[in-house]
């Protein structure tokens, strides 16, 4: 058994990455914490709960930060509906966390399970660099830290420069960034690539005909709109599945070695991961950022994980 844990701001693509994860025979989500992002922190809680016992799990969820470190709160309800799953109507209220706050159970459950526990991160990186602000020494005993922000290669989706993840709490991506924890970044670049899924191939997924496969593609509802209208996509692109699958499997994505800033500026120099492809900064490497994802690999992986 491998040891997970999930740090999420709990809207649509966030809560397949979940089914995945929870639904892999050989890892073990130890905890899940939330964090405000797409949707505010109550929201993005009652999300998880939801999807956890939908998944017939019974893994803790915990309340963390209700805003970034130093901004206000910018959420994108627009993108994933205004209660971040589409807005299908699910009965999502009245579930309850367990208690205790993500960045105290960050700490612990690292702490308990040091040199061996994968941490996975879906939303803005709020709860984790207050965790690594009160505990430096966090940094050494994640085994992993799965990324899913910024861009390697190409535009942004928030501004053309940044992408949603980083720019709603910059100053918590560079704190992260520079914890020198061993870290992957899995930018929008790779979703917008490898993980997006036009009608015909969303019926796949939905054709395989369980409650949990009519449920990963149903909340895409606002997602798809969003996409195809403003991202001129084919439909919805799921970013944190992509991460997640890469987390479970590694071998489905190619990776280099690059030193990664991010910019805490306002506008456009908001949220930039400033990807030093040539080296020209000469400052050492510390992030690992994947260049490219077997497309296949990855729909067959989200496939087994709702069957
Ligand atoms: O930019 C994509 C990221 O922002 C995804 O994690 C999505 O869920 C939103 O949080
Ligand atoms: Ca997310």
């Amino acid at each position: 058994m491998r040891n997970f844990i999930i740090d999420t701001d709990t809207a649509s693509d966030d809560a397949v990455a979940l089914v995945m994860a929870l639904r892999q025979p050989d890892i073990d989500v130890k905890a899940i914490t939330v964090v405000a992002g797409n949707v505010p922190l109550e929201m993005g809680i009652q999300n998880a709960l939801y999807t956890v016992e939908l998944c017939g799990a019974d893994t803790p969820v915990y309340a963390g930060c209700a805003k970034p470190l130093l901004r206000e709160l910018e959420t994108a309800q627009d993108v994933h509906g205004r209660d971040g799953l589409g807005d299908i109507g699910l009965p999502l209220q009245g579930r309850a966390p367990a208690r205790g706050h993500a960045a105290d159970v960050l700490r612990d459950v690292i702490n308990a399970n040091a040199g061996d526990i994968t941490l996975v991160t879906l939303g803005p990186l709020t709860n984790v660099a207050l965790a690594l602000l009160r505990e430096p020494e966090l940094a050494q005993r994640v085994s992993h830290c799965w990324i899913m922000g910024g861009i390697g290669a190409g535009h942004g989706n928030v501004t053309p420069t940044a992408e949603f993840n980083i720019w709603v709490d910059p100053e918590a991506a560079k704190i992260v960034y520079e914890s020198g924890m061993k870290m992957t970044m899995v930018g929008w670049d790779i979703s917008w690539k490898y993980a997006t899924f036009d009608a015909e191939q969303a019926a796949e997924i939905r054709g395989v005909g369980t409650r949990l496969a009519e449920f990963v593609v149903d909340i895409q509802a606002t997602l798809t709109e969003f996409s195809m209208t403003e991202n001129a996509l084919p439909g919805f692109d799921l970013p944190d599945p992509i991460t997640m699958a890469a987390a479970i499997d590694p071998s489905i994505a190619e990776f280099e070695n690059y030193r990664v800033d991010v910019t805490t500026g306002e506008g456009l120099a908001r949220g930039i991961t400033v990807v030093d492809v040539r080296g020209v900064g000469k400052r050492a490497p510390q992030m690992r950022v994947a260049t490219s994802a077997a497309r296949s690999a990855f729909v067959d992986m989200l496939k087994r994980s709702v069957s």
